[in-house]
C-alpha cells in the first residue's frame, strides 16, 4: 500500500502539471489573439488586393482557375462540410476524400472526410445544409430541401444573404430540429460552431447566392471564383468573430416568449416574415 507521503507527492505533482498546462494554454491563446490583432490592424491600414488576385500565384484557384470538378464516385468519402467536399471534388484534397494527412501533426496520421462527422464532435444537429444525423446517417449528403430554403431566404441585393437572414433561418432551423428530433441536442459550443459555419457564407462568399448555389448543392467551386476577402492578411479571427457574434446574437427564436420574440408560429425562413 502506498505511503501517505508518496500519495501527497503524486497530488502535488498533478497540481503542478495542471497549473503549468493552464498557464501554457493561456499564454498560447493570448499569443495567437495578439498576433491576430496585429494582422487585423495591418489589414485596416493596407490596401486591399484586386478581387481577381486573391489566391496567390502557383496555388490552385489562382486567377480563378480551379482544377476540374468531378462529383464523388462510388466509394468516395464525403462529410458534412461543403468546403472540404468541394476541395475534394476539385482534386485540391484527394478526390476520393481518403487518407488525408495532418501534415502539421505527423505524416503517418491520416483521415477520411467522413471521419470528422462523429456526432457532437464538430458535426451537430440543426445544420443549415444537412438533415440531423438521426434522419440522415450519411452526413456527406447535402439536403436539397434545406439548401433551397437557405438560398431563397436572402433579403440583400439580388436576394443575397445578410447576417440578419442567417440569424432568422438558423433560429427557425433550431426550433424545427428541436421539435422533430427526439434526440435533439445543441450545446453552446455547437451553437457557436453553427454560427461560425454560417459566417463563412457571409464573409468568404460575401453572401452571394449565385456562388452559393453551386457550392452548396453540387459542392462545386464556381468558375472564376476567388474568396471575397481581399485583405492582404486574409480573414482574421477578430474580423470573422464580429460576424459570428452578429449572427448568433441575432437569433431570437430561442428567447422566452415573454420577451416578445419566442416561439416559431409560421415559417420564419421566409423573407419579411
Ligand atoms: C479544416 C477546416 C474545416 C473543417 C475541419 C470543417 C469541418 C466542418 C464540419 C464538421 C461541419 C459540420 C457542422 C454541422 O454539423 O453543421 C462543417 C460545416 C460547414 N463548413 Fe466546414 N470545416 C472546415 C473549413 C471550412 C471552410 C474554410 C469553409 C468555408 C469556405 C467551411 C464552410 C462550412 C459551412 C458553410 C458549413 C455549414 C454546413 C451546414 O450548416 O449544414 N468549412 N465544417
Amino acid at each position: 500500500m502506498p505511503s501517505s507521503d508518496s500519495l501527497a507527492a503524486v497530488a502535488v505533482l498533478r497540481l503542478a502539471v495542471g497549473l503549468l498546462s493552464t498557464l501554457v494554454n493561456g499564454a498560447t491563446t493570448t499569443g495567437v489573439l495578439l498576433w491576430d490583432l496585429g494582422l487585423f490592424i495591418y489589414n485596416l491600414l493596407s490596401k486591399n488586393l484586386p478581387a481577381n488576385r486573391v489566391v496567390p500565384e502557383g496555388q490552385p484557384g489562382a486567377g480563378g482557375l480551379w482544377p476540374q470538378y468531378q462529383p464523388p464516385q462510388e466509394g468516395s468519402s464525403r462529410c458534412s462540410c461543403p468546403a472540404l467536399n468541394a476541395l475534394a471534388n476539385h482534386g485540391v484534397l484527394p478526390r476520393d476524400g481518403r487518407n488525408i494527412s495532418f501534415q502539421q501533426l505527423n505524416q503517418t496520421v491520416s483521415f477520411d472526410l467522413s471521419d470528422i462527422d462523429v456526432h457532437n464532435g464538430i458535426e451537430h444537429d440543426a445544420s443549415l445544409t444537412r438533415e440531423d444525423s438521426i434522419f440522415q446517417k450519411d452526413q456527406g449528403k447535402p439536403s436539397p430541401k434545406l439548401i433551397e430554403r437557405l438560398l431563397t431566404g436572402g433579403t440583400g441585393p439580388n436576394g443575397d444573404l445578410t447576417p440578419a437572414d442567417l440569424s432568422r433561418i438558423s433560429g427557425y432551423r433550431r426550433t424545427e430540429a428541436k421539435q422533430q428530433n427526439p434526440q435533439f441536442s445543441l450545446s453552446f459550443n455547437h451553437k457557436m460552431f453553427g454560427s461560425s459555419n454560417s459566417s463563412t457564407l457571409l464573409t468568404i462568399f460575401g453572401g452571394r447566392i449565385d456562388d452559393l448555389r453551386p457550392f452548396l448543392l453540387e459542392e462545386r467551386i464556381p468558375d472564376g471564383w476567388q474568396s471575397r476577402i481581399t485583405h492582404p492578411m486574409g480573414l482574421t479571427i477578430a474580423e470573422f468573430n464580429s460576424t459570428v457574434f452578429k449572427v448568433e446574437l441575432g437569433i431570437k427564436e430561442e428567447l422566452p416568449a415573454s420577451l416578445g420574440f419566442g416561439g416559431v408560429h409560421e415559417d420564419q425562413t421566409k423573407k419579411h416574415a
